[in-house]
């Protein structure tokens, strides 16, 4: 089996995958609750907690999947993007495992965890992957359409400023709900019936027609105007609805413009075009997102792959079945570094 370990943010999770992708344990052991006094990460915080339940996270996966040291054969570490101390105790956490197991390291891009987890199985084994595939990133940190071919990503768009979940979690923080803000605003988006025309926001162009993201605008109009009309949780609960529909909808709208925009270019090349469109990343649990994909997928005729929910948020499955992609990349654990930022 691999052994999985994500620390990049506010999980901690460990995760035993067999080698044909069988999800065998995925635990998780989430900070939310220690963070949500602050309304976001404190990254200190962060890098103690992983401390504290690291090992016993992974005596206990290797516990419950009634299996011991012997059966891991390689480890996969997430050694970045992300918080440096939290990246940190993750990877000297895999490093002491290795050497002392004696077997050797993948490190893990956190967004590559990301790109294939719409291919892990609730149960059994992982899907293959096709050939090409275009893969949909939207996290707390992350905003990025890629470009797969077989196993090799390319990036064709990023976001300029804000990630789509920083932006849902700044926007609910304004409007006093709790942390984190997207599923809280998918929650108050569904109340009454809110109509997600009430107030238009725009969808940003850029003059050098580039298909990159940008959320700041969005989130500077949405904090401007629930400031204007005092919309806050507690206050009007339909203005809430509303407003948190209407915000829902402009975020989603720019992601379908440059989806849209990608393509029609891909389209042009005459290339043999991608069979799937997977998303992945927290912001793949919203169910709004998750009918509109759907339905994109049958006006494009092209196969969509949702991830399920719980590898939909950081979790170390992701970050094993990244490293069953990977594996020839196994290596002296010492060779590992952890990075705050890559590329
Ligand atoms: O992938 P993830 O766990 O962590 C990062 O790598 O960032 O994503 C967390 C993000 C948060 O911004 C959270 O608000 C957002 O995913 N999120 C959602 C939903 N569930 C989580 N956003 C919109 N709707 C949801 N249901
Ligand atoms: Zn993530």
């Amino acid at each position: 089996m691999i052994l999985g370990i994500e620390t990049s943010c506010d999980e901690t999770s460990v995760a035993l995958l067999e080698r044909d992708g069988t999800v065998r344990i995925n635990h998780i052991a989430s900070q939310i609750e220690r963070h949500q006094p602050f309304g976001g990460v404190v990254p200190e915080i962060a890098s103690r907690e992983h401390l504290q339940h690291l090992f016993p996270l992974v005596h206990r996966a290797l516990e419950d999947a009634h299996a011991s040291f012997d059966d891991v054969e390689s480890i996969a570490v997430t050694s970045g993007p992300g918080l440096i101390g939290a990246l940190l105790v993750g990877v000297a956490g895999a490093q002491g495992l290795a050497y002392g197991l004696g077997v050797p390291i993948v490190s893990i891009n956190h967004l590559e965890g990301h790109i294939f987890s719409p291919y892990l199985q609730k149960e059994g084994p992982a899907l293959p992957l096709p050939a090409r595939f275009l893969a949909l990133v939207i996290s707390g940190g992350h905003s990025s359409i890629y470009d797969v071919r077989n196993g090799n990503v390319q990036m064709l768009n990023r976001t300029r400023d804000d990630a789509i979940g920083e932006t849902f979690d700044k926007v609910a923080k304004f409007v006093g709900l709790p942390y984190p803000g997207g599923p809280q605003i998918e929650k108050h988006a569904r109340e009454g019936r809110a109509d997600p025309k009430r107030f238009a926001f725009p969808v940003p162009q850029f003059k050098d027609d580039s298909a990159d993201f940008s959320y700041s605008g969005i989130k500077a109009a949405a904090i401007r105007f629930a400031r204007e009309h005092e919309i806050h949780a507690g206050g009007d609960a339909q203005l809430l609805a509303d407003f948190c529909a209407t915000f829902q909808d402009a975020l989603f709208a720019q992601l379908f413009d440059r989806l849209q925009t990608i393509w029609s270019r891909l389209r042009a090349s005459r290339e043999t075009m991608p069979s799937d469109l997977a998303i992945a990343g927290g912001v793949a649990a919203n169910g709004v997102l998750r009918e509109r994909v759907g339905e994109w997928g049958r006006a494009h005729d092209v196969i969509v792959r949702l991830p399920e929910k719980r590898y939909c948020t950081d979790n170390a499955a992701m970050i094993a079945f990244a490293g069953l992609q990977r594996l020839s990349t196994a290596g002296d654990p010492r060779r590992v570094t952890a990075r705050s930022r890559i590329g």
